[in-house]
């Protein structure tokens, strides 16, 4: 008679199980954890004084004057997060084809820096370059007689906006518009203006995404985009290897960290990244992934906590150094109670 080996054998030579029989080992075992030090808290700061608005599509979310942003900015830094990410939102009747409130010394943003350094000096302080706030069109660059987002010509643009939050003492320049050359122009303008220690979290692999749509209404720059999108710049979500191209060049150019964008549709991509380039790199929990989890929990259909843990969780072992999401503050305070 003939023997089955699988049948042979009594019992599982490995038991996997083992590991995982309570809580203590399960911590003991557990490649990747999630901390405070891995979270950037977005923020969208409105002109006016003492207000705050709701933003429909992003629950939770509010936009605030610079005077409430700074409080705001305060219990950040003391739940132990390193840094927040400022986006204004620009008056209509400020927006025009050119952008030029963008680089204005006296600017949302610019104030808004100014203030949050100010009292809150150790709280790392991020600004997005690009135009998109600022341009009538709603593009994140300047376009020409065609109606076609302009490379160099934005470049320039660029550059004077980002010399402008250097000056106003931001400590890290986050540019998102994807035009060619942008971080290279940045970079150089920078260390002319001797500003050496200025860091560039470039937003390297950011895709056309329609994850992004929250926050157009949230920045109001939905309404000026219209029917328009931004896929001669922003990459093709088909694409994983370019990613690699943008990323590297952004690197060469003189990126200090990059970032993947949106998350968790692209953690491959975060994966691919980490390996190849072994720089320090970020993710962004975008707000069409912050209104999908919420809408969810709204309705009751998934636990608050445990989701936004486990969906962050996951940016970590994908390979991410630190996570941009709108559910910072609360995760810190979650942390701090566990
Ligand atoms: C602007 C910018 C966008 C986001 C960050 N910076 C929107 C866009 O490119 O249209 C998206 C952030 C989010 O969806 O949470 N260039």
């Amino acid at each position: 008679m003939k023997s089955n080996p699988a049948s042979a054998l009594k019992f599982p030579a490995t038991r996997l199980r083992r590991l995982r029989t309570d809580d203590f080992t399960r911590r003991l075992v557990r490649e990747h954890t999630l901390n405070v030090n891995d979270l950037i808290q977005p923020v969208f700061v409105i002109e006016g004084q003492n207000k705050s608005e709701t933003v429909d599509s992003m629950p939770g979310v509010e936009r605030m004057t610079i005077d409430r942003l700074v409080v705001f900015a305060e219990q950040i830094a003391e739940l132990g997060i390193p840094a927040i990410a400022i986006f204004p939102v620009i008056p209509l009747e400020t927006k025009t084809p050119e952008a030029t409130e963008a680089w204005n010394p006296e600017g949302l943003a610019q104030r808004a820096v100014r203030a949050v350094k100010a009292r809150v000096p150790d709280l790392g302080v991020i600004t997005d370059v690009a135009l998109d706030p600022f341009t009538s069109h709603g593009q994140d660059g300047l376009l020409d007689e065609h109606g076609y987002v302009a490379n160099d010509i934005t470049l320039d643009a660029l550059v004077r906006q980002a010399r402008s939050h250097a000056e106003a003492g931001v400590d890290i320049l986050a540019p998102s518009d994807m035009m060619d050359g942008r971080i290279a122009a940045i970079r150089q303008a920078l260390e002319a203006d001797q500003q050496p220690n200025v860091r560039i979290m470039a937003y390297s692999a950011k895709y056309a995404s329609a994850f992004y749509g929250p926050f157009r209404d949230a920045v109001g720059s939905a309404s000026n985009l219209g029917g328009g999108d931004k896929r001669t710049y922003q990459m093709d979500p088909g694409n994983a290897m370019e990613a690699l191209r943008e990323v590297g060049m952004d690197i060469a150019e003189g990126a200090d960290m990059v970032m993947i964008k949106p998350g968790m549709p692209y953690l491959d991509i975060i994966t691919r990244v980490r390996e190849q380039f072994q720089m320090p790199t970020f993710a962004y929990q975008v707000s069409g992934e912050y209104a999908m989890l919420n809408a969810a929990f709204a309705n009751g259909w998934l636990d608050r906590r445990q989701c936004v843990l486990e969906s962050l969780l996951s940016f970590k072992r994908a390979g991410a150094d630190g996570i941009l999401t709108y559910f910072a503050q609360d995760v810190a305070g979650w942390l701090k109670e566990n």
